[in-house]
């Protein structure tokens, strides 16, 4: 248990870069794994979910080097991984087993992939169901009261896989992504078609790493068993789900002002900004070129110009972010839009508590199902500070109400053991009036190890 006391501050203010992406992060070392060739990924984040993906990467034969945060992958191909000697470890990361169960899908052997105890809770029917109509073999674990759902530990089976059409039932990036890899391995072409679109890392990272794949509204298709070929260098851009709690800190304490440098941009993890910006937040953005280009000496750094929505070597825009502290007003997300801020979900919860007015956030279920039961954890907590907040069901989708107070008060609050309920509420404590108590803040290093010491370089 690390117990953590949050005091109020009076404002937030200099420069932050933030470590790589998570998900962008997972998925560079998996294609870098299947492709030909090496990959040098620079700036990946050393949080306990990459780390895992990369020991279940080492555990199926792939030579793995890291240094700090440059990781170098040798590829083994597509057909190069070996069966594990024992089980793969997932530990607490939903991304790492679900990914991975799409690769082993597509495997000549059997595996067993593992999970630590949140993720042990969490539903793989979603992925389990697709990837055993392409012809993988999977068992997993029943749990009570659902003995439908199905549970960690995972078996797979791999097959010689058969395309499939497939039409997502809940909006999910991690599914998709599942299938689409497992489709690397099928005889022809794979579609998912998403009710919403998500997070789209993996189809820009698999064109990157030279597999076909196409794009038709809504419909992912991709081409099975052409070799993927490394690209060599690859730079994640800062995790804007990290950024994300000192966004909105910026925004409620007044007399912030913070810049963000080397964030992701890429559009379908912009819900946050947008959303923001909609409540009346001050927040620029200029696009940027990434840093690893500039110091292959392609642009000289101090004569350079933002110009336009470049792309860094990871085929993602990145680019800096001001953000002013500023008055913000209620706001109204879509179910279409909630993927675009699945995970930012609890920290605009605490922004719409100190907004004028009311806020609703529609089609919000998914969020039961992370880490921990984050409407359960952020209503119960912010309730404790003063938050006037309702949940509401209606024809299996829920919303989450709240009403803007002038002011929260310090509590004694839990993170339920999940990361992102904890910097949230962290992030309540420093606009808060009076002493926040968080029971145990452990779980940030599950996917954001420095976020302590950045808040310690910019806080006043
Ligand atoms: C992720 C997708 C999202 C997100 C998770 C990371 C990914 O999960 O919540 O933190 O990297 O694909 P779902 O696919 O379950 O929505």
């Amino acid at each position: 248990m690390a117990p953590c006391a949050v005091r109020p501050i009076l404002r937030l203010k200099g420069r932050v870069t933030f470590a790589g992406d998570k998900s962008i992060a997972h998925r560079a070392a998996i294609l870098g794994a299947l492709s030909a060739g090496v990959t040098r990924i620079e700036n990946f984040p050393s949080n306990k979910d990459c780390l895992a993906t990369l020991s279940c990467l080492k555990r199926l034969g792939v030579k793995i080097n890291r240094d700090g945060a440059s990781v170098k992958i040798y590829g083994r191909g597509l057909f190069g991984l070996k069966k594990p000697a024992g089980a793969l470890f997932a530990a607490e990361s939903g991304t790492t087993l679900r990914l991975l169960m799409g690769v082993l899908a597509g495997q000549p052997f059997t595996s067993k992939l593992a999970a630590a105890r949140s993720l042990s809770r969490r539903p793989m029917r979603r992925v389990t169901l697709p990837l055993r109509k392409m012809g993988a073999v999977i068992r997993c674990k029943k749990r009570l009261p659902d003995l439908k759902e199905e549970y960690p530990p995972v078996a797979v089976t791999g097959a010689s896989l058969r395309p499939i059409t497939y039409r997502m039932p809940v909006a999910s990036a991690q599914v998709k992504s599942a299938i689409l890899l497992a489709g690397l391995y099928a005889k022809g072409e794979t579609a998912v078609i998403e009710p919403f679109p998500t997070r789209d890392h993996t189809e820009r990272m698999m064109r990157l790493f030279g597999a076909r794949l196409k794009i038709n509204k809504k419909r992912i298709i991709i081409s099975g068993r052409r070799n993927l070929v490394s690209p060599a260098k690859f730079y994640v851009p800062g995790d804007i789900s990290s950024a994300a709690f000192f966004i909105v800190a910026a925004s409620v304490i007044p007399d912030s002002r913070i810049f963000v440098r080397n964030a992701s941009l890429n559009p379908s993890r912009m819900g946050i900004i947008r959303t923001l910006k909609r409540m009346g937040a001050k927040i620029n953005i200029k696009y940027q070129i990434s840093p690893a280009k500039l110091s292959q000496g392609r642009r000289d750094p101090a004569s350079y110009e933002y110009s336009g929505r470049e792309k860094g070597i990871s085929g993602e825009p990145i680019g800096e972010i001001e953000i002013r502290s500023s008055r913000l007003k209620g706001v109204t997300v879509k179910k279409k839009d909630i993927p675009s801020l699945i995970d930012e979900l609890p920290v605009l919860m605490v922004a719409a508590c100190f907004a004028g007015g009311k806020s609703v956030f529609e089609g919000v279920e998914e969020l039961r199902v992370k880490e921990t039961d984050r409407i359960r954890s952020m209503t119960e907590n912010l309730k404790k500070m003063g938050a006037d907040i309702r949940t509401l069901k209606a024809k299996g989708s829920e919303k989450i109400v709240i009403r803007g107070v002038t002011q929260l008060k310090g509590a004694e609050v839990k993170s339920f053991g999940d990361h992102r309920t904890a910097m949230s509420m962290a992030v309540a404590g420093l606009a808060a009036k009076g002493l926040t108590r968080i029971d145990d803040i452990s779980c940030i290093s599950k996917s954001f190890p420095g976020f302590l010491s950045i808040l310690n370089t910019i806080k006043a």
